[in-house]
């Protein structure tokens, strides 16, 4: 079996022009294959560079040197140096993020923002509304909610829509920053639910868990990073 995603080599300097050009290395030689119906755990802590390597697999952050292969049948693309308008149509269909804060648009209806990934991909309104209903009420949002924005609602309400917003369509490749850091045990197990499900229909997953016994739950493994004081020197 042939990897989902690979990382090869990557290297990330971070240039804090603002403090006088200091440069900061957070990634040195990361090495990852990610195969479909895993989840692999970045392990490391704080500061160790565990959301900047998962940020660089979403092709939000540029790596240095490197390659970030993605399969697409028989070829790959490589996200670092993939073009704007190829990354925007990978993060359309086959990869996916949860991170630990919603990014809330304004008078979106909590349905509608878990709706929009579906609706955008092609499935009818009636299928989509059904999809999102049932991730809602899954996730425990009351509701009286979902006709609502969210702008308005706790951090562990936002979270919940934000992480049903995520599972919504079945990507090939999710990745996941902190999805359950807000949420109580019982919402948290809800999210672990959802990722052995994903798991189960074979997506490949990339995940960070605060919790210990999250992800002690989720893992198939651990991607240990290098710890701050290496990266230094
Ligand atoms: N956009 C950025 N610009 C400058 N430094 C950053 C940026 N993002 C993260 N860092 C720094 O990189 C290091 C790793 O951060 P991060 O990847 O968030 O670690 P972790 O998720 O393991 O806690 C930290 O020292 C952090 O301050
Ligand atoms: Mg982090």
């Amino acid at each position: 079996m042939k990897p989902v995603m690979i990382a090869k080599n990557i290297n990330k300097t971070f240039i804090l022009h603002n403090q006088g050009a200091a440069h900061l290395p957070v990634l040195r030689q990361q090495n990852l294959e990610i195969f479909a119906g895993e989840c692999v755990v970045l392990n490391g802590s704080s500061g160790s560079g565990k959301s900047s390597l998962l940020r660089s697999l979403y092709g939000n952050y540029q790596v240095d040197e490197g390659e970030l292969l993605i399969s697409q049948g028989e070829q790959w693309l490589d996200l670092a140096t993939a073009q704007a308008r190829e990354i925007i149509a990978l993060r359309r269909n086959t990869i996916g993020w949860v991170s630990q804060f919603l990014r809330v648009i304004p008078r979106l209806s909590a349905l509608d923002i878990v709706m929009q990934p579906m609706l955008e991909n092609g499935i009818s309104d009636s299928q989509a509304k059904t999809k999102a209903e049932t991730l809602l009420s899954h996730l425990n949002v009351p509701e009286r909610l979902w006709s609502l924005a969210p702008a308005t609602f706790s951090g562990g309400e936002q979270q919940r829509v934000n992480i049903a917003r995520g599972f919504a369509l079945d990507y090939p490749i999710l990745l996941l920053d902190e999805p359950t850091a807000s949420l109580d045990k019982h919402n948290a197990q809800q999210v672990v639910e959802l990722i052995l499900a994903a798991k189960q229909r074979g997506a490949a997953i990339v995940g960070i868990f605060h919790d210990v016994w999250v992800r002690d739950l989720v893992a198939d493994r651990l991607h240990n990073m290098q710890q701050p004081a290496q990266l230094a020197g």
